[in-house]
């Protein structure tokens, strides 16, 4: 059994190399040499198709300078993940000697020895760490090296979904281009390359999704993910080079730690990533403690006859399961309350992802009206004479205010991990899961993927991970008129009907299902991804490119997927 302590306190420790040069390199993700428009149907490929890209997500490695006298500096140990749904388009090499260069080469996809690594060893912030880069193909092991989804239709189909995701160690390909940059020491300089689809989608191979198949996992001997890594190394084009300012350091939030403290030991399983803890909210013993008390401490809602715990309930790995919550005056709220586990590996909270920190997350159900209905100066105010103490001890004096309860709250929230259930202990040899289980996990695990023979139930695309959670949100084609998730935040039309993907980790403990409580049992649940998909503009890509008759799966195999899922139960979370 392999767990990990994780010290709240742990300082991240940059090197600075003296007398180094940086190049800080922006991709652009680009249709025919103009920035990519995502979620528009409207980019042609060949076959006569037009192709919407909803996804475009890639890990290069391997980056290295040549000389202009010639040889190449190399620069291992340096990743980049480049997101373009995710904004996250630049990336810097670091510690590169002063000098003439004249071309810059690098991968698209990992080494084999890289590849092959525990993605549990990566920092929080490191390109690698699963929790970032939402693209290690999980229990299977390796990642993918690019994943590019969307949507496609021919003149006369309604859209279906394609899903292409580039990755095995052979598949890991060079590209060189011409940079010529003349580096002083201390000195940056910045380089536009725009990765061009458009090109990934035609020259030298074309790839047509009607002819070649909307979906690949990249297997040995896959024409389709032949034809992207023969494409690559023409769709990266050098756009611009320039010197680059730097960017002031943001400024450092105090942490208001008192004179004594202990910091909180958090500890999970080996096969978690290690997740991106706020910096400006240590984990202490007297916070969590303070928070826990506050998550079950009445006095929060205006009758004071509600804490957080009466809807987010211990033996239902605190989630509620009622299908709507009621709030203080009886009122029912419109959403199935989540489940509480796991949480400091999420980066935005509720089902919508309103909420940008368990802090703020804190303090919206104390105020809403549907809920606690309470003013937080009324909740300062009556938290006053009992509770000076307990937060003289977590903070640096005894004053109270909406800020500290989030902050505790927030704390306390971070420390609920759930990572030992049946399917962990067999994972790691000390135990076994029954054939069904076994099945369950296979047929999960598995692509949809007639073409090459593979006919999954494909969860893993979202369900994937240590977490099981993509921690991304997507329309899983529930058709709901009524809630328009996360649009609601975005007031974006491609945002419409996404939902956070929840964790299937103790989902046996979880009824009813969905953001709005529509499934009492999981058998209804696997119904409705076997053939109750409803077909919508922002219909996940993943979901979207499965027939239209459904995935077809058998009693048996319903069945064993529902085993599966009930192997996912942690014991201490249906206390
Ligand atoms: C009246 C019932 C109710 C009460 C009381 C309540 N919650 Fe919730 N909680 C919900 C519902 C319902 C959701 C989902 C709401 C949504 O997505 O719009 C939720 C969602 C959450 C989430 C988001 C989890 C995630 O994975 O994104 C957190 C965290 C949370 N609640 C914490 C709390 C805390 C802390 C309190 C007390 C201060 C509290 N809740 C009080 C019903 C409740
Ligand atoms: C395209 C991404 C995607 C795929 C593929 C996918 N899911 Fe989901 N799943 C979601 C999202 C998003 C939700 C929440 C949707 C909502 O509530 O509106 C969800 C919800 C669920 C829930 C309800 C959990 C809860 O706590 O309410 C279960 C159970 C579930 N999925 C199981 C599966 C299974 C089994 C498969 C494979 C057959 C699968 N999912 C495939 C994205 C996906």
């Amino acid at each position: 059994m392999r767990f990990r302590a994780l010290g709240s306190l742990l300082l991240s420790l940059s090197v600075v190399v003296a007398d180094a040069a940086e190049v800080e390199m922006h991709f652009v993700p680009s249709w025919s040499g103009t920035p990519l428009l995502l979620d528009s149907l409207r980019y042609e490929v060949p076959g006569g198709a037009t192709v919407s890209v909803t996804r475009m997500s890639t890990l290069l490695s391997g980056f290295a300078l040549e000389r202009s006298e010639g040889g190449w500096v190399e620069l291992p140990s340096q990743f980049a993940w480049i997101d373009a749904a995710r904004h996250r388009t630049s990336a810097s090499l670091r510690g590169i000697p002063a000098g003439e260069y004249r071309a810059l080469r690098f991968a698209v996809g990992l080494d084999a020895g890289t590849n092959a690594e525990d993605p549990a060893r990566w920092p929080a912030d490191h390109p690698l760490n699963p929790a970032v880069n939402g693209l290690h193909w999980s229990w299977q092991g390796g990642y993918i090296f690019l994943a590019l989804e969307g949507h496609w239709r021919t003149r006369s189909e309604t859209p279906r979904g394609f899903s292409y995701h580039f990755a095995r160690d052979a598949n890991r390909t060079l590209i060189t281009l011409p940079v010529p940059l003349k580096l002083g020491a201390d000195q940056s300089a910045g380089v536009s390359i725009a990765f061009d689809l458009a090109a990934l989608f035609t020259a030298p191979r074309p790839i047509a999704p009607s002819r070649d198949g909307d979906s690949t996992h990249s297997h040995e001997g896959d024409p389709l993910a032949a034809a992207l890594r023969a494409n690559l190394p023409g769709a990266f084009q050098v756009r611009e080079i320039a010197s680059r300012s730097s960017v002031p350091a943001a400024p450092v939030k105090p942490l208001h730690l008192p004179s004594k403290f202990t910091p909180y030991r958090m500890t999970f399983s080996g096969k978690f990533p290690i997740p991106q803890l706020p910096r400006d909210n240590p984990l202490l013993v007297e916070r969590v403690d303070l928070g826990r008390r506050l998550f079950h401490e009445p006095l929060l809602s205006r009758t004071g006859a509600q804490s957080c715990a009466t809807c987010h309930d211990e033996k239902h790995a605190l989630a509620d399961p009622r299908r709507f919550s009621v709030g203080v005056d009886g009122q029912v709220g419109r959403r199935n309350a989540m489940p509480l586990f796991n949480l400091a590996w999420k980066s935005s909270f509720f089902w919508d992802g309103r909420a940008p920190s368990l802090r703020e997350q804190a303090l919206m159900p104390i105020q809403d009206h549907t809920e606690m209905d309470e003013r937080l100066d009324r909740v300062v105010a009556k938290l006053g004479s009992t509770y000076a103490a307990d937060f003289a001890r977590a903070f640096d004096s005894a004053e109270i205010t909406p800020e500290r309860i989030g902050l505790a709250i927030e704390n306390f929230l971070l420390t609920l991990v759930s990572a030992d259930s049946p399917f962990d202990r067999a994972m790691r040899g000390a135990g076994e899961l029954s054939a069904d289980e076994r099945r369950g996990f296979e047929l999960f695990f598995t692509e949809y993927e007639p073409r090459t023979g593979r006919v999954g139930a494909d969860c893993f695309h979202c369900h994937g991970g240590a977490l099981f959670s993509d921690h991304q949100f997507h329309n899983n084609g529930l058709g709901d008129a009524h809630d328009d998730g996360l649009m609601r935040v975005t007031a974006r039309d491609a945002d419409r009907g996404k939902f956070a993907t929840p964790s299937l980790r103790n989902v046996v403990l979880t009824a009813p299902y969905m953001h709005d409580g529509r499934f009492a049992t999981l058998d209804e649940t696997i119904e409705h991804y076997d053939h109750g998909i409803v077909r919508s503009a922002t219909l996940d890509p993943n979901l979207a490119k499965h027939p239209a008759a459904g995935l077809g799966l058998s009693a048996a195999d319903k069945r064993a997927l529902v085993a599966f899922l009930k192997a996912l139960t942690d014991p201490q979370y249906s206390r």
